[in-house]
């Protein structure tokens, strides 16, 4: 049976929420509650209920899961109010603004006996898919670097998210969906975090930054976020022992060239205009394949699927508590990482 979905902050991605429960094969939209009478107005003019107060949601003997997409610093308490009424709840990233918060968060659920998950919605972009699909598939040997950029030039958001007291900046906003892809990409231990933050326009919050994440296997990541490039740089580059892939745009399908012989007879010198190389001479077509990976398909509809059918006992978390924690920790050594200038040593 479908589940009765309420969602809390009618903003941007409460509005997302709602156009996605709207089509949801496992969820009724039932209604929306948002602190400012004005977004409450709105939903009702589109026809969407609006509960006057976050009590009436939770009295509601109706509602079975409540989504919860209000600035970050509001996390923590509005989910544990959630729980706390009784209700399943999936809250917007970043989960928390620390992982102590998250520990709260996660205590109320297991305290009520609720489910409680994090939209973790970018596990479902395809050009994430088809990294993890390249890298997991052994095509490219032993994957030992993968870099993830998002590129924009727009500087930060002039809302929230250029405050740092609700959680703004784009480590927290952008951040902490990249860090979960790599996780997901490379399950081994983070043995360092070194991370740099930018504040070309923003002086409050990062409005960029670069990390380096080093793995116990000798893997390396590095993860960009720019809103001052008026040039982005290729979404994501993947190095294996055997090729390489590249994804420039991610609306662009995954490029691979695989080396299939190491040794070239002979390898034709590159003339710059101040001296030749053939170190860094293109390989030809005989000692190489090249070729794009099709599309992998992908619904984000799996997302409320699968935390239903955790409400119903037949699934496990796709988005778990454990995995949460630990881009969380991710977040905090890259602040202590800017903050001290220094590489963090970790055991994550
Ligand atoms: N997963 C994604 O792809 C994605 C994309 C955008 C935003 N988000 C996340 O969604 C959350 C909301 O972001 P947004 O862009 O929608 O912000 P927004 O400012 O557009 O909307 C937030 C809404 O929450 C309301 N609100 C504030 N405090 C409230 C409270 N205590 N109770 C009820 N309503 C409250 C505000 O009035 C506002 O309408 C953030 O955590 C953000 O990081 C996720």
């Amino acid at each position: 049976m479908k589940k009765n979905a309420v969602v809390i902050g009618y903003g941007g991605m409460g509005g997302w929420h709602t156009e996605h429960l709207l089509k949801s094969d496992v969820c009724n939209l039932i209604g929306v509650y948002d602190i400012k009478e004005e977004r409450n107005e709105l939903a009702r003019s589109r026809g969407i209920f609006a509960y006057d107060t976050y009590k009436a949601v939770l009295d509601d003997p109706r509602v079975d899961l409540l989504t919860v997409a209000i600035p970050n610093d509001q996390h923590r308490d509005g989910v544990i109010q959630g729980l706390n009424g009784g209700k399943n709840v999936i809250c917007e990233k970043p989960v928390a603004m620390s992982s102590a918060e998250l520990a709260d968060m996660i205590k109320a659920a297991e305290r009520n006996n609720k489910i409680f998950s994090v939209h973790q919605n970018r596990r479902w972009d395809v050009d994430y898919l088809a990294m993890k699909q390249l890298s997991e598939s052994g095509e490219i040997g032993e994957v030992f670097n993968i870099e993830s950029r998002i590129h924009g030039s727009r500087g930060i958001p002039s809302d929230w998210r250029g405050e740092l007291a609700h959680g703004g900046g784009m480590l927290f906003d952008w951040g902490v969906h990249l860090i979960d892809q790599i996780l997901m990409i490379i399950p081994d231990k983070i043995t360092s975090v070194y991370c740099r933050f930018d504040h070309i326009t923003n002086n409050e919050v990062d409005d960029g930054f670069k990390l380096d994440l080093g793995f116990e296997n000798g893997a390396k990541a590095y993860i960009e976020v720019g809103t001052y490039n008026f040039i982005a740089m290729p979404r994501f580059y993947i190095q294996g022992k055997k090729g390489t892939g590249i994804i420039h745009d991610w609306r662009q399908n995954c490029k691979v060239t695989v080396c299939t012989h190491w040794h070239e007879s002979e390898v034709v010198p590159v003339q710059t205009a101040a001296g030749l190389t053939k170190t860094m001479a293109p390989r030809d077509s005989v000692t190489t394949d090249e070729y794009e990976l099709d599309r992998p398909l992908s619904d984000v509809h799996e997302y409320y699927r699968n935390f239903c059918a955790v409400i119903d006992g037949s699934a496990d978390l796709i988005v778990t508590h454990s995995q949460a924690m630990r881009v969380m920790h991710v977040i905090e050594a890259s602040f202590e990482s800017n903050a001290r200038g220094q590489i963090i040593k970790t055991e994550l």
